[in-house]
């Protein structure tokens, strides 16, 4: 408890100084050469010194961290340590998946420590704070930062997030190697409009509340110490500038103590949406709002002030937003040793430490999803001969280590070529042509559509192997912020390359490397083993090639529905049933589309494993009716070791507000030998079985329920109980 010790510096701060704790630069000081003595940089230098800087971003490694916190310890009038922030989105050198690969391993533990392994190499670049998990639930696979969340459901969204959080702050923030994490982006970013960042939200209260803020909500409950609010505007009100979101939901009904972080500019931003008219104003209706830190627009820092002279934002609210930041840098041990974190021993010790790269690989194979298996082509023989790889996506060292990767290294990742080479020096490597010209996390991706060279001879090559194995998909920094798409093929010149393949040789196992969902329908029809590997990091090689080899058992589970056509866009599994749902053939007036069809190509929660899981004997007991029990066997009827992930879906079929025609409530990844079976046992409560009415409150409403549970959210067995 720090109240005290809080009370006491707000008592010495000047109203310049407590505005100053609620300032977020951006990285300006270059510690390796002179000190800027003009330009913005030298001005924001003098804003460090006079202790008007509370929080900087984009600062990287302990020697720079050191050198900063230096100045406003040493330097500034009261000697208040700053926050240092980063993106920390998944790893620091060390890279793990991209965040929406990590979830579709379904594996809460794995992910829980791939945050806390980036929390301990980010802790050692001197960084206190994450500016992840990002908990946006998205429907929409043409928004960039799809890559970046946990997929299109809330019930999975916030465990997941449970799980980052977990991860990221610890047991105890004042560790060295703990750091505050960050719920982003509040809210409802992920429904931009027609999946182009940045754009309009405009969603109801029915969705805002049963499905957008569901994992936020779990950040809160699990001691997430910041929030990030967002770049879009909900239902008119830019969220910034939402004292509703901010003040009534999140820090008043929710009890949230810590504090709210503005997104990149966001303040001022308001002054485009053509919600402020000015930066004065921008500053006055996001402070008021409850936007407790400005990121990198500096107008709190120009306008708090006078705007508290004025009478227009009162004090107490600057005193609150100033308490809740200092209680966070209080909470990180920053008061009583705010070196701490900039340790170069420590950071040249702990940086790729092997154990991080070993739960790296773990984390890798069991993000990625078996799409695909006829004829079980998969998996390949180790001393199979006349193995061709193709692709130019097989030989990069970059695209697997995905977007959002502020403080790697480039070309750290193992690449595909390297992973086989591990396992067998039989194969063939052809390029082909060359997929992307350029891309890199501040240019966007140009895409080769029309350089044919090379394809001719991968044809060549591929008419005399045994298998082809094709790796193709999105360049890393195709997906990310400010990278929506308006097609969602893999991109390019390498459909064609696939295509004249496949004419020479059908025997081809396509490995796909995307940030996003990709329609998929013509290779699904053609090709016959499909493997999606997401963007996987740094051990992206040596995990594709354990698959791909069988020394590791895919069970991965989509967390995201991928569509046939991006004209489904947005498309997902827990849609409502609409008053024409079914299909009377030849009928013309039901809700469908006339070239194609309603459902998806492989749907949320799908994924195949080299072995078969049956399940059987689905029962329920409603004998507690304040604890309904469910239970499953499932078999492993195949010769091989597996994972499978049970999933249980609910639907309440008639209520007061439709609801969905199913919803994942439960699910338990589980290991089974050859041959062994297990009952899995899920219970159901109130917290399962009711959802939020339109006033915000959680109604649970008695009558007919259906219970699915199943290895994916269509293939499912079906059971019904009555709650009374
Ligand atoms: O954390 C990010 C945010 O998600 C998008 N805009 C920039 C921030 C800081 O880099």
């Amino acid at each position: 408890d720090y109240d005290r010790q809080i009370e006491e510096l707000i008592n010495q701060m000047t109203l310049q100084e407590k505005i100053g704790q609620m300032n977020l630069y951006s990285g300006f000081y270059d510690v390796t050469g002179p000190v800027p003595q003009q330009g913005s940089a030298a001005e924001k230098y003098e804003h460090l010194r006079n202790g008007w800087v509370g929080a900087m971003l984009n600062v990287r490694g302990a020697v720079e961290t050191r050198k900063l916190q230096q100045i406003a310890v040493e330097e500034t009038r009261l000697g208040i340590p700053l926050l240092f922030g980063l993106d920390v989105i998944h790893g620091q050198k060390t890279l793990a998946p991209i965040p929406l690969a990590e979830a579709a391993s379904w594996d809460l533990k794995a992910i829980e420590n791939s945050a806390r392994i980036a929390a301990i190499e980010a802790s050692a670049e001197g960084i206190h704070w994450t500016f992840a998990p990002m908990v946006d639930i998205s429907r929409d696979a043409r928004w960039g930062r799809v890559m970046e969340g946990a997929g299109e459901d809330s019930f999975l969204g916030a465990k997941i997030a449970e799980a980052r959080v977990n991860g990221f702050q610890g047991e105890d923030l004042s560790a060295t190697n703990t750091i505050a994490a960050c719920a982003k982006h509040f809210a409802a970013y992920g429904f931009a409009e027609s999946g182009r960042d940045y754009n309009t939200v405009d969603i109801g209260l029915y969705s805002l509340y049963n499905t957008v803020l569901p994992p936020f909500k779990a950040t809160v409950d699990s001691g997430v110490k910041t929030f990030m609010n967002a770049f879009n505007t909900l239902n008119g009100v830019p969220a910034t500038g939402d004292a509703n979101l901010q003040r009534k939901i999140l820090k008043m009904k929710w009890g949230f103590d810590g504090f709210v972080v503005s997104d990149w500019g966001s303040v001022a931003e308001m002054q485009a949406h053509g919600f402020a008219k000015d930066s004065t104003q921008a500053a006055k209706l996001a402070a008021n709002a409850g936007s407790d830190m400005d990121m990198a627009s500096g107008v709190y820092l120009k306008n708090l002030a006078q705007l508290v002279q004025d009478g227009k934002v009162d004090e107490e609210k600057i005193d609150d937003a100033v308490r809740r930041i200092l209680q966070v840098k209080f909470e990180l041990g920053l008061f009583d040793d705010p070196f701490k974190y900039s340790d170069e021993r420590r950071e040249m010790e702990t940086i790729y430490h092997p154990n991080h790269q070993a739960a790296a690989l773990e984390m890798a194979k069991k993000s990625i999803v078996l799409l695909k298996n006829d004829g079980k082509l998969l998996p390949l023989n180790k001393n199979q001969n006349k193995v061709l790889i193709v692709g130019d996506l097989a030989d990069d060292k970059n695209s697997p280590l995905g977007s959002w990767r502020l403080a790697s290294e480039d070309g750290t990742a193992v690449s595909v070529i390297e992973g086989i080479k591990n396992y067998t020096s039989k194969f063939q490597y052809v390029k082909g042509p060359t997929a992307f010209n350029s891309g890199s996390f501040l240019k966007n991706v140009e895409i080769n559509s029309t350089d044919t060279t090379g394809i001719s001879e991968a044809v060549n090559a591929a008419k005399n192997a045994e298998v082809v194995v094709m790796v193709l998909g999105e360049h890393g920094f195709m997906s990310g912020e400010g990278r929506s798409r308006t097609n969602l093929e893999i991109p390019g010149i390498q459909r064609e390359l696939l295509k004249a393949v496949h004419k020479v040789n059908p025997n081809i196992v396509l490995v796909l490397m995307n940030g996003r969902p990709l329609t998929l329908s013509w290779e699904d029809e053609h090709i016959p083993a499909i493997l999606e590997t997401w963007h996987l990091g740094s051990q992206s090689g040596n995990a594709i090639a354990q698959v791909l080899f069988g020394d590791y058992n895919p069970s991965g589970k989509l967390p995201m529905t991928f569509p046939r056509n991006i004209g489904q866009v947005p498309i997902y599994y827990n849609h409502f049933s609409t008053g024409r749902p079914d299909n009377k053939e030849g009928n013309v007036f039901w809700s469908h589309y006339t070239d194609e069809q309603n459902s998806p190509l492989y749907p949320f929660g799908y994924g195949l494993s080299y072995t078969t899981f049956e399940y059987k004997d689905l029962t329920i007991d409603t004998t507690d009716q304040k604890t309904i029990k469910v239970s499953v066997i499932v078999s492993n009827v195949g010769t091989i070791a597996g994972e499978e992930v049970v999933q249980l879906y609910l639907q309440d079929p008639y209520a007061s507000l439709v609801r969905p025609v199913r919803e994942l409530k439960g699910f338990e990844k589980i290991q089974l030998q050859a041959g062994e079976s297990k009952t899995v046992h899920f219970e159901l409560t109130e917290k399962e079985l009711g959802f939020y009415n339109l006033d915000y409150e959680w109604i649970v409403e008695p009558g007919d329920f259906k219970v699915m549970v199943g290895r994916n959210s269509r293939d499912v067995l079906s059971n019904n109980f009555i709650l009374e």
